[in-house]
């Protein structure tokens, strides 16, 4: 008889979809530490902070009390309630609680909302570069991503004629990320209007807008897509408390939507999962009802850790940036270093550039192209000054080892 493989009884949809370059990036870290190498790790995409004190507080509270069973679907009714109230008064959205659906973290969230929107074949805008979850996200939805480029010069933002050119009957969702992972870019109040118009003129588009990065800005504030005249009917809005309240661990996300799609996103959480985690729910509702004093402090933080590795990343040769005006990731354009050699190393992409920093010199990045950004790289700052320096030493070793 012959040996039976498992590997044949995989499906299609999960083989196809390609493993993250972040985790392999951050493993490939990890198993060098392991073997005393001093690694830096600038991949990190969460807060370096502790959740604050009052939200852990009101999760053992709630679990103390006996907030242990399953929840609704959709979330307990005081934290829809309070989300709904934090988009009409934070972001001009006009959300009402029915509106809102909790999941296990901004990602199920927008997994959610394509299983609950996209049909087999049907088109997914992906402003580049973009997170690359989007991708996998949309491709085992059935969903066909559609890559739009955009350059360093242009902000990573594309133009809208770019984006207008690829959209067709068969477009259903436009990924929005402003504040962006993994650029930092933010869209202003007239390019969101822009894209708006473009939507319109679509019978069947909706945007999935997702604001994980909303607190952690550093010139302005972003604007919500869903807060536009007309654009509540036609987004998603997503978002979550993972990153700006320190809780990426709780799996507190949700999704805002009109009424009908909702009900449906709803379906596709009580299909995989049911309700989300009780007391993290009542963790999450201290965090949105609470003050916003810990998120400031860490906003501000962030602000003075961007300005000093913008400050040492500009004095390398060979790598271009502009400070990002939000997030705590950095993309460094290094097309200038590629083509070039050291020693017996030839590096011609950012996947290459990225291995050779972390052998030769232990600081571990992410290759934009995974980001939809060759030729870039992308650094996480949610990381110790120190770290940071010493990062920036380490590439400019690197760059200066090139010829
Ligand atoms: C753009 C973006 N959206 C969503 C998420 C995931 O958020 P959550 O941890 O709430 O699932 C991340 C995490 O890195 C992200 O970068």
């Amino acid at each position: 008889m012959t040996k039976f493989d498992p590997a044949k009884s995989l499906s299609t949809r999960t083989s196809a979809v390609a493993e993250g370059a972040i985790l392999a990036m951050t493993q490939k870290a990890r198993d060098l530490k392991a073997n005393g190498a001093d690694v830096i790790s600038l991949t990190i995409g969460e807060p370096d902070f502790d959740t604050p004190e009052a939200i852990r507080q009101a999760a053992a509270n709630a679990m103390n009390d006996g907030q242990t069973h399953y929840v609704p679907v959709a979330g307990i009714a005081e934290l829809r309630e309070a989300i709904a109230a934090k988009l009409r008064d934070e972001n001009g959205i006009p959300a009402t609680a029915a509106d809102v659906v909790l999941a296990n973290g901004a990602k199920q969230a927008i997994t959610n909302a394509c299983f609950a929107t996209l049909d087999s074949g049907d088109e997914v805008i992906l402003p580049a570069p973009f997170w690359n979850a989007y991708q996998g996200i949309v491709e085992m939805a059935g969903g066909v991503p559609v890559v739009i480029p955009s350059t360093t010069s242009e902000g990573f933002k594309p133009p809208l004629k770019r984006i207008a050119t690829a959209m067709n009957e068969r477009t259903k969702l436009i990924f929005l990320n402003s504040p962006s992972n993994p650029s930092g870019a933010v869209w202003t109040q007239e390019e969101l209007e822009g894209l708006a118009r473009l939507v319109k003129s679509h019978p069947r588009c909706l945007v999935v807008s997702d604001e994980i990065y909303e607190y952690i800005w550093f010139d302005a504030p972003p604007v919500s897509m869903a807060s536009l005249p007309g654009m509540y009917e036609r987004t998603v809005t997503i978002n979550g408390v993972s990153k700006g309240f320190a809780m990426t661990g709780w799996r507190v996300g949700y999704a805002a939507a009109p009424t009908a799609v909702a009900k449906a996103i709803a379906k596709v959480q009580g299909t995989f999962t049911a309700g989300g985690n009780a007391f993290a729910q009542h963790g999450a509702l201290a965090a949105i009802t609470g003050p916003r004093d810990e998120v400031e402090k860490m906003r501000a933080s962030y602000k003075r850790r961007r300005d000093l590795a913008v400050a040492l990343l500009k004095g390398i040769a060979g790598i271009e940036i502009a400070a990002p005006p939000a997030t705590f990731y950095i993309l460094a354009d290094i097309s200038g270093l590629l083509g070039k050699t050291a020693g017996n190393n030839r590096i011609e992409t950012d996947a290459e550039f990225c291995n050779w920093l972390l052998e030769e010199f232990h600081v571990a990045t992410v290759p934009g192209s995974a980001f939809g950004a060759p030729g870039c790289i992308r650094f996480s700052v949610a990381t110790r000054d120190s770290d940071i320096t010493r990062g920036m030493e380490r590439l400019a070793q690197a760059a200066n080892a090139l010829a």
